[in-house]
């Protein structure tokens, strides 16, 4: 979910509506908006995306100061009713929520058992507590302390009083919030700068378990005690011609042709002055520390850190092991006795890998993370970090944050090779240069890769993506795009698994995607789509050049092997984009996911 507040001078509802859509990656299943002035609180929320609540918003009344939501469920499912802004019962109270506050029922049961709850969220709870609170005698920014104080979870919160228009009452604790400072007598709240850039890009953090008494012209930051907190601003280095789609049809689309430009960009990043790969050298010493690496991520960032497990270990031979966020919190391995913990996250706000990194930090260990958002929380909170570089990353399906991921994975490696004198026998500029042009060459190919996913994926119920080695890899990221955009069932197995299991799936016409591009396994890969073929499954195969063999669908230009994922990938997105398209799918916002999940 997402959050945006402003008080100021101006009407607020343009400005919030436009803060929502900015953050709608974040969740959009339904968004609302509540507004204040002299005359009390205004709300409208309605089930879908930003759109449909711009049709319900009612500009006829000005209004000064006012929040918003865009939603993605957790609790309660996606309507109108469980929609945000929640009103505690006399109306007085009205609040935006993104999180989860665990302990909901507890706090139902011992605090509001006579009040009549309208929603099934746990958000809900949150206004009741502060008008009880309030009614009993407490101030209300007293109230919302205490009530903080009894939340466990994940929050950011925004309240209006409608007893008091000239303040929002703004909170924190391990969902993402920064504050915005305009320059002529307003503020503003969003969960991600992008949202007010509109506005301002003058940015303060807030921490967790931190509140702001957020008015026209001033903010103050607090702690739960009532505490006051004092922290400088800084300038967001984002640039707005960067989060707009251009002549593009989709996000998505432009960002899978930014990836050459990407790939330059980071090259460029991480030279130094004799024109060297270089990595900040505490990271390199704190890598050479380690005796195990621990990388841990979700979704195509977790694809990525696999590959990534490649270049470490076959480069820099320090092992490695990538884990699913999610699971290793409470699954945790025995862990070696000088871990390095490396988290790779293009939001560097997903809530799993967070838990994770909390966790670590306890025990006490270093960690890096490696992200596309400078100051988002992985970043801030772990001792270091190095930066994707690849400009704001909108699509909710990720491309260009996935090979600029295995881009600078490959840099790390190859840097602590050289500090270790293994030689790389290649010049990794050099090879990341011929990457680069190499995804130009696939990018102008998307005719191509139109006809492919027209002539396997428009009316298909399933596909198996199968490869091995780095492929195998690259073929369980490119099931994961077909299936985020297109719905479409897709799975990608190590192509000598899929005998044990899966093959029992394969039909007459089934198509399955195969990835050559491993000189080492291509006798392998070719023998599993032999054996797919016996049993009526349509192949197509992406080869490399020089490993290509008659009736392949489509051959990438040779380039090092060990570097074949940041382009045999492109492929496999350009195809799930049109499969996706021409199967009426909303490319850049596909059903039920949202880009950042701030929520375990
Ligand atoms: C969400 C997105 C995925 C993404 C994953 C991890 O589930 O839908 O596309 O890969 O989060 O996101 P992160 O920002 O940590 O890389």
């Amino acid at each position: 979910c997402g959050i945006v507040g402003y008080i100021g001078r101006q009407d607020c509802k343009e400005i919030l509506l436009r803060g929502l859509e900015k953050l709608e990656y974040r969740g959009y299943d339904s968004a609302g908006i509540a507004t204040i002035n002299e005359n009390g609180v205004q709300v409208f929320k309605e089930k879908g995306r930003i759109a449909t609540l711009r049709e319900v918003v009612d500009t006829s009344v000005q209004a000064q100061a006012g929040i918003g939501h865009t939603r993605w469920a957790t609790h309660g499912v996606p309507s109108r009713t469980n929609a945000h802004p929640h009103q505690s019962n006399s109306g007085r109270f009205t609040l935006v929520h993104n999180g989860v506050i665990e302990n909901y029922s507890i706090l139902q049961r011992e605090h509001l058992e006579n009040v009549n709850l309208k929603s099934d969220t746990d958000t809900e709870i949150i206004v009741q507590l502060v008008e009880k609170s309030v009614s009993e005698g407490l101030e209300v920014e007293e109230a919302f302390r205490k009530t903080l104080l009894q939340l466990k979870g994940s929050y950011a919160i925004a309240l209006l009083d409608k007893e008091n228009p000239d303040v929002i009452y703004v909170a924190k604790n391990k969902s993402p919030l920064l504050v915005g400072l305009g320059k002529d007598g307003f503020n503003v709240i969003a969960s991600d700068a992008m949202a007010m850039l509109q506005v301002t890009d003058q940015y303060v953090e807030i921490m967790d378990k931190e509140i702001v008494i957020l008015k026209a012209e001033s903010i103050a930051i607090k702690d739960l005690q009532g505490n006051s907190v004092e922290r400088a601003p800084y300038t967001a280095e984002l640039d707005v011609s960067d989060i707009e789609k251009g002549t593009y049809p989709h996000y998505m689309l432009k960002e899978i042709d930014e990836q050459p430009l990407v790939m330059r960009r980071i090259i460029e990043k991480y030279r130094n002055e004799n024109g060297e790969l270089s990595i900040d050298s505490h990271i390199i010493e704190s890598v050479n520390d380690a005796d195990r690496i621990y990388i841990i991520a979700a979704g195509t960032s977790y694809h990525a850190g696999l590959v990534g497990k490649q270049f470490m270990e076959n480069w820099a031979k320090i092992p490695v092991e990538v884990h699913i966020a999610s699971e290793f919190s409470y699954n945790m391995p025995l862990l070696s006795e000088k871990p390095l913990f490396v988290f790779i996250s293009q939001s560097g706000e997903t809530a799993d890998s967070r838990a994770v990194l909390v966790q670590v930090k306890q025990k006490g260990y270093k960690a890096l993370t490696i992200t596309n958002v400078p100051g988002s929380t992985l970043s801030r909170e772990a001792d270091y970090t190095l930066l994707l570089h690849a400009g704001p990353e909108i699509a909710v399906a990720s491309t260009k944050a996935y090979t600029a991921q295995l881009a600078v994975l490959a840099i790390l490696a190859a840097v602590t090779a050289q500090g270790k004198d293994l030689s790389l026998q290649f010049d990794l500029t050099k090879e990341l240069g011929i990457v680069a042009n190499t995804m130009e060459v696939l990018c102008g190919q998307k005719e191509e890769m139109e006809k492919i996913a027209r002539e396997y994926l428009i009316t298909t119920r399933n596909c198996f993506f199968i490869g091995r080695s780095v492929d195998y890899y690259v073929g369980l990221e490119g099931a994961l795009k077909l299936k985020e955009i297109s719905y479409i069932q897709a799975e990608g197995f190590a192509g000598g698994e899929l005998k044990h299991g899966t093959i029992a799936l394969i039909e007459d016409g089934t198509p399955i995607i195969a990835l050559a591009t491993q000189e080492h396994v291509n006798l392998g890969i070719r023998g599993n789509v032999k054996e797919v073929v016996a049993r009526g499954a349509n192949p197509c195969i992406i080869s490399m050049k020089g490993l290509e063999e008659e009736g392949d669908r489509f051959i990438i230009p040779a380039l090092h092997e060990a570097l074949s994922p940041l382009a045999s990938v492109i492929p496999l997105q350009l195809i799930s984009y049109y499969a996706a398209l021409h199967r009426g799918c909303d490319v850049d916002k596909p059903r039920n996911l949202a880009k950042s999940v701030t929520v375990e």
